[in-house]
């Protein structure tokens, strides 16, 4: 191998190392300047100096302070309640500090869509794409959505309340790595999806997946109930399989055509 060929290995090495990394779901430097972690070890190594007895006693004699315990479904019930509008919503969910997941995403994502439209669809939560947009359903998953629903006449940019569709997930902040929202981060922030649901006020809900079927009616197996028309916070609410699914699964296509159908066919009945 000659020069040119290590420096070609280098990079390719390199390059492999960068896309593991992002498949990883790692999408941030956090340091502008390298850290040389040898240097440091000693640093680490060495053992700590001993604390003065006199300190050592003073610590044993100060009871720790004992924190309020902050109840996060509470403080985002309460915090959901105080909004009177959707751009108000907006403001408030984006000063909630409570939900981790905030810490690692750099927008949050609320939604996206006209919020005149008939049709409501709840998503799970931002993606890479959509976390680097700020809004929800723009990578290849949201593409499919969006050609889903052109097929039946509806669209996020459309201007009256019949075609459009106004889109939201029930976290606005993405999970590391694309993983699945625990219970506890859907249980917190789900007084903001009712409130957001209160405030926009459509005259049906599509969930798209397990996620937002979980989070509004405590089911699960989107498998089982898609195409089922139920109830959720008093609108009726179509379970749908999620875009995603159906970019690796093609095949679920065709019950999910019936399923945009049946939407149709109860808006039609509306008008
Ligand atoms: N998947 C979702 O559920 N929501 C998005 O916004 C993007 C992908």
């Amino acid at each position: 191998m000659g020069i040119t060929d290590d420096i070609a290995g280098d990079w390719q090495a390199s390059l492999a190392a960068l896309a593991w990394h992002v498949d990883l779901g790692v999408d941030e430097v956090i340091g502008e300047a390298p850290i040389n972690r040898y240097d440091l070890a000693e640093t680490v190594r060495a053992p700590a100096a001993p604390a003065a007895p006199a300190m050592a006693a003073k610590a044993v004699a100060v009871a720790a302070p004992t924190l309020p315990q902050v109840d996060a479904v509470e403080a985002a019930r309460a915090a959901a309640g105080r909004a009177t509008s959707l751009p108000a919503l907006r403001e408030i969910i984006a000063g909630f500090d409570l939900c981790d997941l905030k810490k690692g995403a750099r927008n949050t994502v609320f939604a996206d869509g006209n919020p005149a439209a008939r049709v409501l669809i709840l998503g799970e939560a931002p993606g890479r794409d959509e976390d680097i947009e700020g809004r929800p359903f723009v990578g290849r998953a949201g593409q499919l959505l969006d050609r889903m629903f052109a097929a039946i006449g509806l669209s996020r940019s459309a201007a009256e309340p019949e075609a459009a569709i106004y889109i939201t997930n029930v976290l606005p902040w993405r999970p590391p790595g694309n993983r699945d929202p625990e219970p506890d981060e859907i249980a917190m922030m789900r007084p903001f999806v009712e409130r957001h649901i209160a405030l926009m006020d459509p005259q049906v809900i599509v969930v798209m997946g397990n996620i937002p079927l979980f989070a509004l009616t405590g089911q699960k197996g989107v498998m089982r109930a898609r195409g089922n028309w139920t109830t959720a916070l008093g609108k009726p609410m179509l379970p749908m399989v999620h875009p995603a699914y159906l970019l690796r699964n093609p095949i679920a296509k065709r019950e999910a055509w019936a399923d945009l159908l049946s939407l149709q066919s109860r808006l039609r009945a509306r008008t």
